[in-house]
């Protein structure tokens, strides 16, 4: 019992600390990040242009609310995402958050 107990603690902890939350990341980060995966496809040429002023903080918000479960619809059996490790969603998310198109400053990301 007391096995099961320390597992369910363990496991809570890990499901936890997994979420994405772009105050732990980093925008610098972000940005590099968003610039080589992000935008390899969405350039305008295997999928349509986004850049971080494409959408506003709440559209952005919904994508990435519940575990991305929106964010991870639109990319369905994709490999090069999926291949993105959690943690880097903490910048990607921060960053498209800081240039929102209701932000100081709608980034481009060019
Ligand atoms: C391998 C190519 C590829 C990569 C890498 C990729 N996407 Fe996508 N993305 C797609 C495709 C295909 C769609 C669905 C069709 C479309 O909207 O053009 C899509 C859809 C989206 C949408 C919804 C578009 C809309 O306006 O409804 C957003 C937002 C988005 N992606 C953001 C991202 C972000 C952020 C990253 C990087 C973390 C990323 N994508 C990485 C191919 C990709």
């Amino acid at each position: 019992m007391k096995k099961i107990v320390v597992f369910l603690v363990v496991l809570s902890f890990f499901s936890v600390s997994y979420a994405v939350d772009a105050k732990k990341g980093d925008i610098n980060k972000g940005k590099q990040l968003y610039r080589e995966v992000c935008r390899s496809c969405h350039d305008g040429s295997k999928a349509k242009k986004v850049t971080p002023m494409h959408k506003t903080t709440a559209q952005w918000k919904k994508l990435f609310d519940n575990d991305m479960a929106r964010l991870k619809e639109k990319h369905e059996g994709n490999d090069a995402f999926n291949k993105i490790k959690a943690e880097d969603f903490d910048h990607i998310y921060r960053f498209v958050l800081d240039g929102a198109l209701d932000s100081e400053q709608p980034q481009t990301c060019d």
